[in-house]
């Protein structure tokens, strides 16, 4: 009896702590908060790596300032780590495009659909032609613009317009136009 009532005394002290909480559930509910924290650990840097990067996110747009750019006139930026032409066509540039029926066209596009309403002046392209990712002629003053007045790739001999369509050569599409927003009259945002 008196032994019975010991032992049972010895592990009643055993499994209870002050507030009443058996010591058991305590460990039990030690080891389920400590796999929580090691859970969230191991999620954390899961998460973290598919964030894009301050770097990324840094470089994924392009600031270009077109107030300098002359009628007739590019420049030329990086966009994500690619040339980006800027150009301010001409009037007569203009004209030129849209004077163009679309099914001459290899991709019929007008070039109201590769500008910004409004903007129709401003010719935003990538700089990379479509064929096999040659840097195209025609940005810089002086250099050949090819049978069609825009840009003119010499690597295989690809010739784009006005509004940077491709005409003539092994290019099967025409230039890249980015996303881009006007931020003002002035700034365009890339990408
Ligand atoms: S890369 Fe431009 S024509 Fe081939």
């Amino acid at each position: 009896m008196a032994d019975n009532s010991g032992t049972a005394t010895a592990d009643t002290a055993s499994e209870h702590t002050e507030d009443g909480v058996r010591r058991r559930d305590f460990i039990n509910i030690a080891a389920v908060s400590a796999a929580g924290v090691g859970g969230l650990a191991v999620v954390y840097p899961l998460v973290s790596q598919m964030a894009p990067s301050a770097d990324v996110l840094a470089e994924s747009t392009t600031e270009v300032d077109v107030a300098g750019i002359e009628p007739g006139q590019s420049i030329k930026a990086i966009f994500r780590k690619q040339p980006l032409f800027v150009k301010r066509l001409t009037a007569a540039e203009i004209a030129d495009a849209n004077s163009v029926p679309l099914s001459d066209l290899r991709e019929p596009q007008t070039l109201a659909e590769r500008t910004s309403e409004g903007n129709e002046d401003i010719l935003i392209t990538m700089g990379v032609c479509t064929h096999l990712g040659c840097v195209p002629l025609g940005a810089a003053e002086g250099e050949n613009k090819g049978e069609y007045g825009g840009y003119f790739c010499p690597c295989h001999g690809s010739h784009y317009d006005t509004a940077g369509r491709i005409r003539k050569g092994p290019a099967p599409t025409n230039l890249e136009v980015p996303e881009y927003t006007f931020t003002s009259e002035t700034t365009v945002v890339v990408g």
